[in-house]
């Protein structure tokens, strides 16, 4: 699927986000708006809260359901979603999630009980997205100017998994994206 305007994201998220999201009991459109609300109160910058809503957009580009790495593949879908809002958001977006199971992959590194405290789904998925980094990738990592947003992204996304938690509707979202998408609203950093 071609998502080239804000009008068709937002209706990709409305339609295909009834999906599941893996083995957590929400919808793909639940955890977008979790992960969205949450950095909203964490009082992030609108550029995260719109990467926060759209980070797992990559996931929905394809059209079959997808059980999250029930099948054994990773559909690397930080690299197409990133694609994706890269064009309608810049990269003050996009970079944050491009970079997002890599922060997971990085704080797995430096912090050897980390992977013990991530939701099941993604524990199942980290071994398909290449395990915990190695110290020189940790380090590479590191040194990206987006690294830091895409820790944020990461934290934010393990916390967005809880089955029935009350949430805006994404409709509340629009005029922020549009702003963002303009220009209008930039990153703090
Ligand atoms: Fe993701
Ligand atoms: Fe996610």
């Amino acid at each position: 699927m071609h998502i080239g305007s804000i009008d068709t994201l937002f209706r990709t998220m409305q339609e295909r986000g009834r999906r599941s999201y893996g083995l957590t009991g929400l919808t793909q459109l639940e955890h977008g708006l979790q992960a969205a609300q949450l950095a909203e109160l964490k009082g992030l910058d609108p550029t995260l809260t719109i990467a926060a809503l759209f980070h797992d957009i990559g996931h929905l580009s394809y059209r079959r359901d997808i059980a999250l790495a029930d099948d054994g593949i990773d559909n690397r879908h930080e690299a197409s979603g990133a694609l994706i809002l890269a064009r309608l958001f810049g990269t003050k977006v996009s970079e944050p999630v491009r970079l997002h199971v890599a922060a997971k992959r990085f704080l797995c590194a430096i912090d050897a009980n980390y992977a013990d405290r991530l939701s099941p789904d993604s524990q199942r998925s980290l071994a398909l997205q290449g395990g915990a980094f190695t110290p020189a990738e940790a380090e590479e990592f590191y040194a990206l100017p987006q690294a830091p947003r895409a820790i944020l992204l990461h934290q934010i996304d393990d916390e967005a998994k809880v089955p029935g938690a009350a949430t805006a509707t994404l409709e509340r979202y629009r005029l922020l994206a549009e702003s963002v998408a303009h220009g209008l609203l930039q990153a703090a950093s």
